[in-house]
């Protein structure tokens, strides 16, 4: 079983950026097609790495309208969505409407969500099964505080996490998983490898006792957490580190590219 678990050369590596509550839908436009500029090259040498980009909401007409006109190779995802379907929600965005706009993948249970909207492991829950329901792929985002950490140790609080969220997921559908340490995002005190890879691999331990070996061994986990172009290949040689969620460093055009160009950075 183990084996089957430690196939890392069948998962694409995914290069995510969270834009968070930057830039609005003209910086939009002009930032995505300067990256797929930028990043031609990188198409052509690791065609095998996948990026995706997380704008606002408002943003996403307009990134959808440009990487169909130009057939960019990039994937787009919102950063939240509501687990209802439709109704009286005042401010919420539905997955049928992401869902609309051809959004592959959808961020939820980020850590800002959970800390500054109130965010529970149930809506964690609700919102993957919302996810799971419009055909698009949630990326589950995990992880624990440093109170956390020191009271409960380094896999703990990210495992609970996960069996939550896990509830919600439909049997047999897609999910990414990004394990955040809170203290590490935004904080330019990334995770060492080896911490991410220790909780990366109790994720997967999680998700073959859950899925089983196969969903498993098929499921990508990015760290995240001030991840920069200095750190990224580090991570990235970690067995069961599949890609990166990336915040501040994703605004920062040709550092993001660099990210994306990790396997130019291994072994140096
Ligand atoms: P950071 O953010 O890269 O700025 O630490 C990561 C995230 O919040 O997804």
């Amino acid at each position: 079983m183990a084996d089957s678990v430690t196939q890392k050369p069948t998962r694409t590596p995914l290069i995510a950026g969270n834009w968070k509550m930057n830039l609005d839908h003209l910086q939009a436009i002009a930032f995505v097609q300067k990256l797929a500029w930028t990043l031609k090259d990188a198409q052509h040498d690791f065609g095998s790495v996948e990026v995706a980009v997380f704008p606002p909401f408002t943003d996403l007409r307009s990134v959808q309208t440009l990487v169909n006109a130009d057939d960019l190779p990039l994937a787009f995802g919102g950063q939240d969505i509501s687990q209802h379907d439709s109704g009286a929600y005042t401010g919420e965005v539905s997955g049928a409407f992401l869902a609309a706009l051809d959004t592959a993948y959808v961020l939820i249970g980020h850590s800002e969500r959970r800390q500054y909207h109130g965010e529970t492991d149930e809506i964690v829950a609700a919102k993957t099964a919302a996810a799971h329901r419009h055909d698009i792929v949630p990326i589950i985002c995990i992880g624990e505080t440093a109170e956390d950490l020191e009271a409960h140790g380094p896999a703990a609080v990210p495992v609970a996490q996960l069996r939550a969220a896990l509830e919600g997921a439909a049997t047999g559908k897609e999910i990414v998983v990004a394990y955040e340490p809170v203290w590490a995002i935004g904080s330019g005190q990334a995770a060492t490898s080896e911490q991410a890879q220790q909780v990366c691999a109790a994720l997967r331990a999680l998700l073959v006792e859950v899925l089983g070996a196969d969903a498993a061994a098929a499921t990508r986990i990015l760290y995240g957490g001030s991840v920069k172009s200095g750190n990224i290949a580090g991570f990235m040689r970690e067995t069961d580190v599949d890609g990166a969620l990336v915040g501040g460093a994703s605004l920062q055009l040709e550092e993001f590219a660099s990210i994306v160009r990790y396997q130019k950075h291994v072994g140096t």
